[in-house]
């Protein structure tokens, strides 16, 4: 590996991304190329259907593109087989989403503890591990609680910590807290900024909210499924 692509968390070469309904195709993606460099945390804004969401699966590799190039920390993600791509998934990217997607039978801390366990690592490790991002996320003492005796906020701070406990290189967020009243959305916002700054980790979020996208150092626009600018980043 190079030195240049060892410090360069995410990058696509040409990425295109179509869909087809109704015999009609329809291009999503139409062609983006950008880098990223280890470390960096980027706002992706732009308007409802400018393909954002598109964008931030690929690169998180829920999805893939219809042709290009994604690589992602040096590894070309776009050729490995599905069983392999899981695997990867589940070390290598933490997601946080609008809608927090915790499972609600669970408690927090087993939605925490939910990546450690699929990759099968020592279960007491992984509880640890798991109490430890709870308190850190200010929900120490209320691990025993599933997702429906907590608030919002309080999902949002449990899904913070599960996107956290593999301690993946790369943060996939989709508008992280735009299901929140703006007092805690801004609580939220403090603190995923904090741990992501903390752990050096590499950030890419969507967001429809300016003040929070210019929170972040690095700003991507979309614009019908191309970057407004030319998206290389430095
Ligand atoms: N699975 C899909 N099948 C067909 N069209 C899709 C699919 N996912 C997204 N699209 C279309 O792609 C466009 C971009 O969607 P999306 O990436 O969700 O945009 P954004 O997040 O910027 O609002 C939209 O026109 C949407 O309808
Ligand atoms: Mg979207």
């Amino acid at each position: 590996m190079t030195e240049s692509t060892n410090q360069t968390a995410i990058e696509l070469i040409n990425v295109h991304k179509d869909y087809t309904m109704d015999l009609t195709r329809i291009a999503v993606l139409r062609g983006i190329s950008l880098k990223i460099p280890r470390g960096a945390t980027a706002a992706v804004t732009g308007k409802s259907g400018a393909g954002k969401s598109t964008l931030l699966h690929i690169i998180g590799t829920l999805d893939r593109p219809s042709s290009g190039t994604v690589l992602i920390g040096g590894s070309d993600v776009s050729m490995m087989n599905d069983a392999t791509l899981s695997q990867f998934r589940n070390r290598s990217v933490g997601f946080i989403f609008q809608m927090n997607n915790l499972l609600p039978e669970f408690t927090a801390l087993e939605n925490v503890m939910m990546p450690g366990i699929i990759a099968r690592l020592p279960r007491g490790a992984v509880i640890t591990r798991a109490k430890e991002l709870l308190a850190a996320v200010g929900l120490g003492e209320r691990y025993k609680h599933k997702p429906g005796e907590l608030s919002g906020g309080e999902q949002q701070r449990v899904a913070i910590a599960r996107a956290m406990i593999m301690s993946p290189s790369l943060i996939v967020a989709d508008e992280p807290t735009g299901n929140l009243d703006r007092k805690t959305s801004l609580v939220i916002q403090d603190l995923l900024l904090n741990l992501v700054r903390e752990s050096r980790m590499t950030m890419l979020m969507v967001t429809h909210d300016i003040e929070l996208a210019k929170r972040l150092p690095t700003q991507i626009v979309m614009e019908d499924g191309l970057l407004a600018l030319d998206g290389v980043l430095h």
